[in-house]
């Protein structure tokens, strides 16, 4: 039976890619967080921004969940002088034939991993822009589709603002996650001291980069798991919830006091992106509903990058998480 058969695929995948998050725990202290966040991100079409200084294994992670998917990836370094054809690919004069051809440039690929996304000029994040949002790109009066699954993972280090062009708001709001990464205690710091020895050692390598990883999974999976994810149920209730507290950012409800420290509120976005990461999280978690609890878990993630704070809460030394946990604290579930 038809059904048999797709619950049959449900499950193949579903253990596929808890060996992908098995797999990548092995190689990573730490970053559980980012891990699913990633994975997620991937199973819905969304998209990553990574706050953390330099030397934090952003690069490490992301590499290595692209091998562990069979996944093409391309890290693009980003600096002032980056043109959007150095994203999009550009139309080449091809001797033989005598005509220009399109050659495609690293957008064309599954993940994208774009290191410093504020040394880029407005015009480059525009063409990203373009790129996250509608899965395509436009050159010389022609729109190309973008490959499939595809994932924008930018790196921004919070430390550094000289020199930089800070995202727009609309830009922002193109992405699912904001996920920061922090410095590891002494006891993390240890483990990652003794993985990466005992890897030099069996590598005999000088890089510090991680070495080759087999794949476990494949994008033709990921395309499979995320029409399962689609199916995942979304309950009134649920929606209702989500709903509060997005509306808590625009100064509705029991927790709308806090809106008088936000200058700009959550889009529909904001909601979205929430109900739908919600979905992955619940269907990872072998459920095909959510539970307020996967809203919980996530909110922070997804909601800390799209609300702006008035100057004066900024001044008093208020964050967006600290809002956003204020919202969670005083929203009832149901
Ligand atoms: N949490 C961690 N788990 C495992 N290795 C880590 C971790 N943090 C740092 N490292 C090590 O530091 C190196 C630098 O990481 P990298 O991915 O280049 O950092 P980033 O891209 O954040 O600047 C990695 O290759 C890895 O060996
Ligand atoms: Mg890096």
């Amino acid at each position: 039976m038809s059904s048999d058969i797709s619950s049959q695929s449900n499950t193949q995948a579903l253990q596929q890619l808890r060996l992908v998050q098995t797999e990548l725990h092995k190689k990573l202290v730490g970053h559980e967080a980012l891990i699913e966040r990633l994975l997620i991100a991937l199973l819905t079409g969304g998209h990553i921004l990574i706050e953390g200084a330099p030397g934090l294994a952003k690069t490490r992670t992301i590499n290595q969940f692209s091998q562990l998917i069979d996944a093409r990836f391309v890290r693009i370094q980003a600096t002032p002088d980056l043109l959007p054809a150095d994203l999009t690919g550009t139309d080449m004069y091809h001797q033989q034939s005598g005509e220009f051809r399109f050659i495609e440039g690293p957008l064309f690929n599954n993940i994208v991993l774009m290191d410093e996304i504020n040394r880029a000029p407005p015009k480059v994040q525009s063409a990203l822009l373009e790129a996250m949002g509608e899965k395509q790109i436009s050159s010389s009066g022609k729109t190309r589709a973008l490959e499939s699954p595809f994932l924008v993972a930018a790196t921004q280090n919070p430390i550094e603002h000289e020199g930089t062009y800070p995202l727009p708001e609309a830009q922002l709001d193109r992405f699912m996650f904001f996920v920061n990464v922090e410095m590891p205690d002494a006891t993390a710091e240890l483990k990652i001291l003794d993985q990466v020895l005992s890897e030099r050692n069996s590598n005999s390598k000088t890089d510090n980069q991680a070495s080759h990883q087999a794949a476990v999974s494949n994008t033709s999976t990921i395309e499979q798991a995320s029409a399962f994810v689609s199916a995942v149920h979304v309950s009134d209730a649920i929606k209702d919830y989500i709903v509060r507290l997005i509306t808590a950012t625009r100064g509705h409800g029991v927790a709308g006091r806090v809106a008088e420290h936000i200058a700009h509120p959550a889009s529909p976005r904001g909601s979205i992106f929430l109900s739908v990461a919600a979905q992955a999280k619940a269907w990872l978690d072998d459920r095909d509903y959510i539970t307020p609890d996967d809203i919980k878990q996530l909110a922070p993630d997804v909601l800390s990058g799209r609300i702006v704070l008035h100057y004066q809460a900024r001044a008093e030394g208020i964050t967006q998480r600290d809002l956003i946990m204020r919202i969670l604290d005083s929203t009832p579930a149901l």
